[in-house]
């Protein structure tokens, strides 16, 4: 029981109501992990069972668990690192750091960790990376099936440009990809997504691999890096001199389509633009990350408004991101859009955490809503979390006014409890470390 948000499809403007459902009595009933019924707290009483146990969140405010759709698992120890732009920030800190995931025992305790600070965070599913070594793979799904968590996330896939123990091959990165796929994919709620890094670290024939993949497994996500960096970009249209240009180095090996999300996109040109919008291909947008590396403002509403609108999602990218949060990261979407002479509304950011980030992994029938019959994956949020905040909170008197102050002011400390399929994710982790 609780205050309840959930989105049915993007918020056109502020004062759009008819894109949420708003219950300020309301609450959900959950049964074997699923959401059974939702509504006012009288409705959905009547519909419970007798006895049925009675969770009470009010005065907090119930949303779909939040989702964050590009994010590094094995970067966990390389957030804060202090560079100057992506390709030094990777072969300074990043590369040396994911080296260390040959050792599986040290992937299993990062994997434990990570997933401690997606539920303290509020987040529910991730699309993550993990590293060359398939055991990082393994580790991390064995930890999310223990969890309970439906999460997309593949074994990266790098045969150049990296240190040696970072590399793969062709024939290897094939091999493990479909290991990691007959092991994980569909075991409790994993999806594996094929992951070539980016085309700077991959060669032609690995991303020929990446492509007999993506036909074997027509049905999987796919995941890289597009248009991050202007050096980055300078340097793949040298490695593949055929290609138009950065995007079409992806399109000509097959990878854009509805279930391919490109990490950060922030330079497209307009002829990439009507290529990924062609495809139904998703950008990812990542403030922190975009705003940390000092790689450039994601033109969101550019690539949102154009003729052909291009699919977008958003991310924390941990850890080029410099928060888990999604709250965090939504706040400085919105300042990246200021700086653009543009709005973000509190609705709309609200939307992206969770709807709309279902919609651009199409999972939307299991998460990122309310609606009976699906996970109940849950984030609930306290307004009042911290001093600074509570203080704000006492003269808040519209809901636009407190998502604003959630996204503004809050982070972890904001969350007050996660489910993950119906069950409290969060406190037994407040309780591990009260003792
Ligand atoms: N491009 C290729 N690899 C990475 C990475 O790990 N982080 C970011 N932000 N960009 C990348
Ligand atoms: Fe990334």
């Amino acid at each position: 029981r609780g205050r309840t948000l959930s989105f049915n499809r993007a918020p056109q403007s502020i004062d759009d109501s008819a894109a949420y459902a708003y219950e300020s009595d309301g609450a959900l009933l959950i049964e074997n992990g699923l959401i059974k019924a939702a509504g006012t707290y009288t409705a959905v009483k009547a519909a419970a069972p007798e006895g049925v146990e009675e969770i009470d969140h009010r005065p907090h405010l119930i949303v779909p668990g939040l989702i964050d759709t590009h994010l590094h698992f094995p970067q966990m120890q390389v957030l804060a690192s202090y560079a100057a732009n992506l390709l030094e920030w990777l072969n300074t800190y990043t590369f040396p750091e994911e080296c260390r995931f040959v050792e599986t025992a040290h992937a299993e305790r990062i994997a434990g960790h990570f997933f401690d600070e997606m539920a303290r965070h509020g987040t529910t599913t991730a699309t993550a990376y993990c590293s060359v070594h398939k055991a990082s793979a393994d580790a991390f799904f064995a930890e999310s099936l223990r969890r309970g968590t439906c999460m997309v996330a593949g074994k990266v896939m790098m045969d150049r440009n990296a240190p040696q123990g970072l590399l793969d091959t062709p024939e290897t990165s094939y091999d493990e990809t479909r290991a990691v796929i007959a092991n994980w994919h569909g075991k409790g709620r994993n999806h594996v997504a094929i992951t070539p890094r980016f085309a700077i670290t991959s060669t032609p024939e690995q991303m020929e691999v990446a492509r007999s993949l993506l036909s074997e497994f027509p049905h999987l996500h796919v995941q890289t890096h597009l248009s991050e960096n202007r050096d980055e970009i300078a340097y793949t249209c040298e490695l593949f001199p055929e290609a138009q240009d950065y995007t079409d180095v992806y399109a000509r090996y097959d990878l854009l389509g509805r279930k391919s999300l490109f990490g950060h996109c922030i330079h497209l040109s307009e002829r990439e633009a009507d290529a990924m919008s062609e495809s139904g291909s998703v950008a990812v947008f990542c403030p922190t990350s975009n705003l940390f590396l000092g790689s450039g403002l994601f033109p969101l509403r550019v690539l949102t408004r154009r003729e052909k609108p291009v699919r977008v999602s958003v991310a924390t990218d941990i850890g080029g991101g410099t928060s888990y949060s999604m709250l965090k990261t939504l706040d400085e979407a919105y300042k990246i859009l200021q700086l653009q002479g543009e709005r973000l509304n509190p609705f709309e950011t609200f939307y992206m955490m969770t709807r709309g980030n279902a919609e651009a992994l199409s999972l939307t029938d299991r998460i990122g809503t309310l609606e009976p019959g699906t996970d109940a994956d849950l984030t609930v949020l306290n307004m009042a979390a911290t001093p600074p905040m509570a203080l704000r909170a006492e003269v808040v008197n519209s809901l636009a006014d407190e998502l604003f102050l959630l996204q503004t002011m809050g982070d972890d400390r904001a969350v007050a409890e996660t489910y993950v399929g119906g069950r409290p994710a969060k406190s037994p982790l407040d309780a591990i470390q009260a003792d």
